[in-house]
């Protein structure tokens, strides 16, 4: 490892809001217990928009709910260890104290959140609830909080407090689902698949308004997501997960332009909206595997992958640094897989 490498990864490690440290997930099968999550390691760092990225089934709600000690039974952490700044180890909280830290100090919107909001009660009235469920004396201020935000966002805050879900539009339940995540002044706030049910022009709003919030209130933010397109768009970091691995990582910007593993690179020729052509844009060939089709060993991602060696087949390829602030899972040399064809 160089200085500048060293460095780097020195500074990280200090500035993360959210470290996660060989993290393993487990949920009972048929087959027994299987992970959906094997040793993973990520940082968010402060300040920063972490997207993260695979197709569907490679573990990244299961990564995202992690982080509030979220996994429902039988599911379970079996090892790993997940700080959170001013919390500690999220992993070894339980009853009250882990229930503080989820939205307190994490704020985590729901994959299909669009959907989430109790249909019965009005915004204002689950606001209330979240109050009471969370101690807090001061309601007034909370709603105070809420409109706050709810104004922030491009809303009209006593109108959405009066509002049932019914009444709301996909983008405004993503809002909502936003603001009551941030009402309790969560500094983290945790996005799963925030855009995947609704039209282009809600998405773009979505993640403006992401961007703003995050912005504004100086948060620390994962945007979980099997789309691209998104992270490409709204991510300072990005992290890709495959088979349970987070496969490469780095700034988004620099992964994007030089993908430096061939799931990433797949990902990116899969998606339109980067390549900027839908002719060229292929789909990924083959299918993601599940708990149970995942290699146990070698190379999760080498029975799809161009480049495979024999070596993939015996060991599995570790999450290393191979240029500053970059790391990636792959027995390849880094340039054949980081050659985009575009001069990179
Ligand atoms: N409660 C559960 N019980 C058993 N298997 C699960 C459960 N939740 C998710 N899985 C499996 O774990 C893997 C990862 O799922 P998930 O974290 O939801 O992936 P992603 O969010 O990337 O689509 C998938 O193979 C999924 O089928
Ligand atoms: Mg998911």
């Amino acid at each position: 490892m160089t200085d500048t490498v060293q460095l780097t990864a020195e500074r990280a490690e200090a500035a993360a809001e959210v470290s996660v440290r060989d993290l393993t997930v487990l949920y009972r099968t048929d087959q027994g217990e299987l992970p959906a999550v094997s040793n993973a390691g990520i940082d968010l760092p402060s300040g920063t928009i972490t997207g993260l990225v695979g197709e569907s089934g490679s573990g990244k709600s299961t990564l995202a709910l992690s982080l509030m000690n979220a996994i429902p039974t039988p599911g379970r952490i079996s090892s790993g260890s997940i700080q959170v700044n001013g919390v500690g180890d999220v992993t070894k909280l339980e009853g009250r104290a882990l229930r503080r830290v989820r939205g307190r100090a994490l704020g985590y919107v729901f994959q299909a959140s669009q959907n989430s909001l109790n249909p019965l009660k009005t915004v204002g009235k689950q606001l209330m609830d979240l109050g009471r469920a969370h101690d807090v004396q001061d309601m007034r201020g909370l709603v105070r909080r809420a409109k706050e935000l709810a104004d922030e966002m491009g809303m009209d805050g006593a109108r959405v407090l009066d509002s049932y879900q019914h009444e709301l539009s996909g983008g405004m339940r993503q809002r909502v689902g936003i603001v009551l995540a941030l009402v309790l002044n969560a500094r983290v706030l945790i996005l799963d698949e925030p855009t995947t049910a609704l039209d282009m022009l809600s998405q773009a709003a979505v993640l403006d308004i992401v961007r703003k919030v995050h912005r504004q209130e100086g948060l620390t933010t994962l945007v979980v997501t099997h789309d691209m397109g998104v992270v490409s768009e709204i991510a300072d970091r990005l992290a890709v997960m495959y088979g349970g691995r987070i496969v490469e990582d780095g700034p988004a910007m620099d992964v994007l332009q030089r993908p430096a593993h061939p799931y990433t690179r797949a990902l990116i020729g899969a998606t339109a909206r980067i390549t900027g052509d839908t002719e060229t844009a292929r789909a990924l060939p083959g299918r993601p595997p599940d708990l149970t089709t995942v290699p146990r060993v070698g190379c999760v991602f080498r029975e799809r992958c161009p480049l495979a060696m024999d070596v993939c087949a015996e060991t599995e390829p570790q999450l290393l640094t191979w240029a500053p602030d970059r790391r990636r899972a792959c027995h390849a040399e880094p340039t054949t897989t980081a050659a985009t064809g575009e001069g990179a």
